[in-house]
């Protein structure tokens, strides 16, 4: 009986999953999220769109996850992933018929969602931890690399805007009091008037600290703002600083990542030296871009590695024992990257990379300086997505050069 309990369930869910990846993910602006937290914030109406778009964004997500190979979504840790989302998926189902003007209701929604952050806050490191051990067990495979990057950046591009949504509607719903008593300017995790400078100083100071601790010493910032002269660009001043409007803890994790890499690189190559040269941080406000550029004179990075550093596992530090991870080290996951580059890129900015070999490396940060054009990007599974796995992939179409010269003799005409 049990047993086809649960199988008359995976049935129905399997059916739930079709149903709602039938719909695209509907990405929000920074403008919309700040109304649903506006004066007149209504949890009904938050309610009422949650219940219907997280089911639509993780049954997008689910699909793909479904096409990883096999080996792959065999592993132990995958399947607990796997077994998360389709739980998360029946919690909010739950709500599908629910009279949205019952207070019991929202309450009770707000607790799954609270429930739901919680369930999901390993997915990162669980679903890293599934790539080892199917790499363990299998190998590597370029293909089957190229597919997974490709899935990773689309599956937690997808879980950093679940989470947006779910952390949004706790922090303003959840309990008696709206504001957020450690940050009170901030609707949720946005803060209108984001002092970038700040942001900046902060995650500086932290990645300074850990550089302490493991290399006993670390580079000075030298920080420079700049702004341009349209009128608009004026109300972005606050103080001579330019603000956005941003997720500051988003921002704070870019930066960090960054200065995290640029000490590690200028502590490498200096370390017997007492003095080193400093990191510089630069922040420009356009009208259109907001942008934070972390330099660093740490010996720089070929232009033939600089890709090859946005893969998810890529690192070339050692990995951090259980130990340092609880006391979080300064890097060894590679994860600080390509993660990094897809907060960037979730409100329509992003992050490069460019290095001067033998010098030094240049990491900036694009944010959209207008609120209005800061839209979630989110995957969407449909036909070109699907391609995206099941397509084999066909020889270069550029010459592969060959290592020794023709000999031009024979071309010699006679
Ligand atoms: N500023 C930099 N200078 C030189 N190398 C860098 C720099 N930033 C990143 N790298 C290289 O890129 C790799 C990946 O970086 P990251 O994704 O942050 O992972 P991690 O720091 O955990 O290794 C680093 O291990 C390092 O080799
Ligand atoms: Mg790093």
């Amino acid at each position: 009986m049990r047993i086809l309990g649960v199988l008359r369930s995976s049935v129905s869910i399997g059916k739930h999953i079709d149903y709602y990846s039938k719909f695209s993910p509907s990405p929000l602006s920074m403008k919309q999220f700040l109304d649903f937290g506006s004066e007149n914030a209504c949890e009904r109406t938050s309610f009422a769109f949650l219940r219907h778009e997280v089911p639509v964004r993780l049954a997008n997500i689910m699909k793909e996850i479904n096409l990883l190979p096999d080996n792959l979504l065999g592993t132990p840790s995958v399947r607990l992933v796997q077994s998360w989302y389709l739980r998360s998926l029946q919690d909010i189902i739950e709500f599908k018929d629910k009279n949205a003007e019952e207070e019991k209701t929202t309450y009770d929604f707000t607790d799954a969602v609270i429930k739901i952050l919680k369930r999901h806050n390993d997915v990162v490191p669980t679903m890293a931890q599934g790539l080892v051990e199917y790499k363990e067990a299998y190998g590597t495979d370029p293909i089957v690399s190229q597919n997974v990057q490709y899935f990773l950046d689309r599956f937690y591009m997808s879980r950093i805007s679940i989470r947006m949504l779910l952390n949004q509607h706790t922090l303003l719903f959840a309990g008696k009091v709206k504001v957020n008593p450690a940050h009170p300017k901030q609707i949720g995790s946005i803060d209108p008037n984001c002092r970038v400078k700040d942001v900046v100083m902060d995650a500086y100071e932290n990645a300074r600290g850990l550089c302490d601790r493991y290399y006993m010493n670390s580079p000075e910032l030298q920080m420079e703002e700049f702004h341009g002269i349209h009128s608009f660009i004026h109300s972005f001043i606050q103080d001579g600083s330019p603000t956005v409007v941003y997720v500051p803890s988003h921002l704070y994790h870019m930066v960090f990542e960054l200065f995290k890499n640029a000490m590690r690189a200028t502590m490498e190559k200096y370390g017997d030296s007492t003095d080193y040269p400093p990191i510089r941080a630069q922040i420009a406000l356009g009208s259109e871009d907001l942008t934070v550029k972390v330099s660093d004179r740490g010996g720089g990075v070929p232009l033939r590695k600089i890709e090859r550093l946005f893969t998810y596992t890529y690192s070339t530090a050692p990995r951090p024992t259980s130990m340092e991870a609880r006391a979080a080290p300064l890097a060894g996951y590679g994860y600080g990257l390509p993660i990094s580059r897809l907060y960037a890129r979730y409100f329509q900015g992003d992050l490069k990379l460019y290095s001067l070999e033998g010098y030094g490396t240049d990491a900036i940060i694009y944010i959209r300086a207008l609120s209005t054009e800061s839209i979630e990007r989110l995957p969407v599974y449909n036909k070109s997505a699907w391609k995206h796995y099941k397509t084999f992939h066909e020889a270069d179409d550029w010459c592969v050069p060959s290592k020794e010269p023709k000999d031009m003799t024979t071309y010699r005409s006679s």
